[in-house]
């Protein structure tokens, strides 16, 4: 295999140190998709002496990120400084060395996006900017290849962490602004300049991105319609609520027949629509294209390894193109082909989950007693139970939640209860899955 490809990172804050981390936890994995092992070798701090979540010994560190653009042997930047002046400064000397870029700035790609890729089409050298709108959410790459058949109608967005979280911590726990605000800055889901998130000019920058993708027409950040959510109150929320709908902060992007529309606002939703129920952090974008109809793409919109889930999607994606045979860019299953491995598919019997059961019982003394203690016999814990007579007629249902088990488990006891005297006809049986997030 040929040797790992060295990416300098400039900036090792949030979204920096995520991606080291998750290059060096999958590194295998990684290796197998992209053909080649991705290795940070370089990076680039303001301040070297503050602590990191990451491990960089063996890395080339500097306080200069210019060292880092400037040095021969890193053959790809990955852009996580943000701001613009000084990353777009980095970025097109980057491209002049004919170094590939990896960016998640928004504001940059949305403010000199056109300038950046003009300079790099120049040059012939790559940007991928995936990580640049809603975190870890692949939307580039669905509007961009996915959905590339369509002609794209409309999509509408939850595209602001930050904002998003905000609007549901006041929901839920009638919070103040100001401190939920504050939390989110901890966390690191807030831009540098927090006023970005909360007037709705983060949103924008993305959603010229997003509009630009989905209509072919250069980026113009300017053009957009921008109002943010500081003049929400709580009493709005509330009486939205009572008139049955969400406040959410939405990017919309809509093809009408003079124009496109782009517009960033607060906006009432059906509290019934899936994306009315996008809450916290999480981001959502729908899309309607004409061939596929609607379709919904949902994931945490910010983050370090949300974020970084997109740069090193990005990095595999340049990795592969310099690397694998240009007409298998990606790879059918997506490993490469003499990487596959032979994990064994497991089976049905040593699946664990809950389960949903329910039979028909004689209405007798005893035969719940009977059918809870062939359950615990198999090892199964209950979580719920209801009993319900049926009619007038002398039988009962009887429906069991049950904990985790292993489907063995649940088949032994299922075969005991049915041999039961006081259990008519079959027991039946759903998987219930919590998929909590
Ligand atoms: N400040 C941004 C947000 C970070 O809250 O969504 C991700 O772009």
């Amino acid at each position: 295999m040929l040797n790992p490809v060295k990416v300098g990172v400039l900036g090792l804050g949030t979204v920096g140190c995520g991606t080291v981390n998750v290059l060096q936890r999958n590194a295998e994995e990684i290796t197998r998709r992209a053909g080649r092992g991705i290795v940070v070798t370089h990076g680039s701090a303001r301040d070297l002496a503050k602590p990191r979540i990451c491990q960089t010994s063996g890395m080339k560190l500097t306080q200069d990120p210019f060292d880092v653009v400037n040095d021969p042997e890193v053959e790809i930047v990955a852009e996580l400084i943000g701001g613009t002046e000084l990353a777009k400064e980095l970025v097109l000397k980057a491209i002049e060395q004919g170094k590939h870029i990896v960016t998640a700035n928004k504001a940059l790609i949305a403010i000199h996006g056109n300038e950046i890729f003009e300079a790099a089409q120049a040059k012939g050298v790559m940007v991928a900017f995936e990580a640049a709108v809603a975190g870890g959410i692949p939307i580039i790459k669905a509007i961009r290849e996915g959905l590339s058949g369509n002609s794209i109608e409309w999509l509408a967005g939850i595209i602001n962490g930050t904002g998003n979280f905000i609007l549901t911590e006041m929901r839920d726990k009638g919070r103040e602004f100001s401190d939920v605000l504050a939390e989110a800055q901890e966390l690191g889901y807030a831009e540098a300049d927090p006023t970005f998130d909360v007037e709705g000019v983060d949103a924008a920058h993305k959603l010229t991105i997003l509009a630009s993708i989905a209509y072919g027409v250069p980026l113009q950040f300017e053009k957009v319609y921008t109002e943010g959510i500081t003049k929400i109150t709580r009493e709005d929320v509330q009486y939205a609520n009572e008139l049955g709908y969400r406040i959410k902060h939405l990017g919309i992007a809509k093809r009408q027949e003079n124009g496109i529309e782009l517009r960033v606002h607060p906006t009432l939703i059906p509290h019934k629509r899936l994306i009315a129920n996008v809450d916290g952090v999480m981001n959502a974008v729908l899309v309607k294209g004409d061939a596929v109809g609607s379709t919904l793409y949902y994931g945490a919109g910010a983050g370090a390894e949300p974020t970084a889930s997109a740069v090193v999607g990005d990095l595999v994606d340049v990795v592969r193109a310099l690397t694998s045979d240009p007409e298998n860019r990606v790879p059918h299953l997506a490993f490469q082909p003499n990487a596959l491995s032979d994990v064994a598919v497991m089976p049905m019997e040593d699946i664990e989950t809950s389960y949903y059961l329910r039979m028909t019982a004689l209405d007798r003394k005893g035969v719940l007693a009977q059918v809870t203690s062939l359950l615990s016999d198999n090892d199964i814990s209950i979580e719920a139970i209801i009993q319900k007579q049926v009619g007038d007629a002398d039988s009962v249902t009887i429906v069991i939640l049950t904990h985790d088990v292993k489907e063995a488990s649940v088949n032994q006891a299922i075969q005991n209860i049915e041999a039961l005297e006081g259990i008519e006809g079959q027991v039946m049986r759903m998987r219930l899955e919590n998929l909590k997030g």
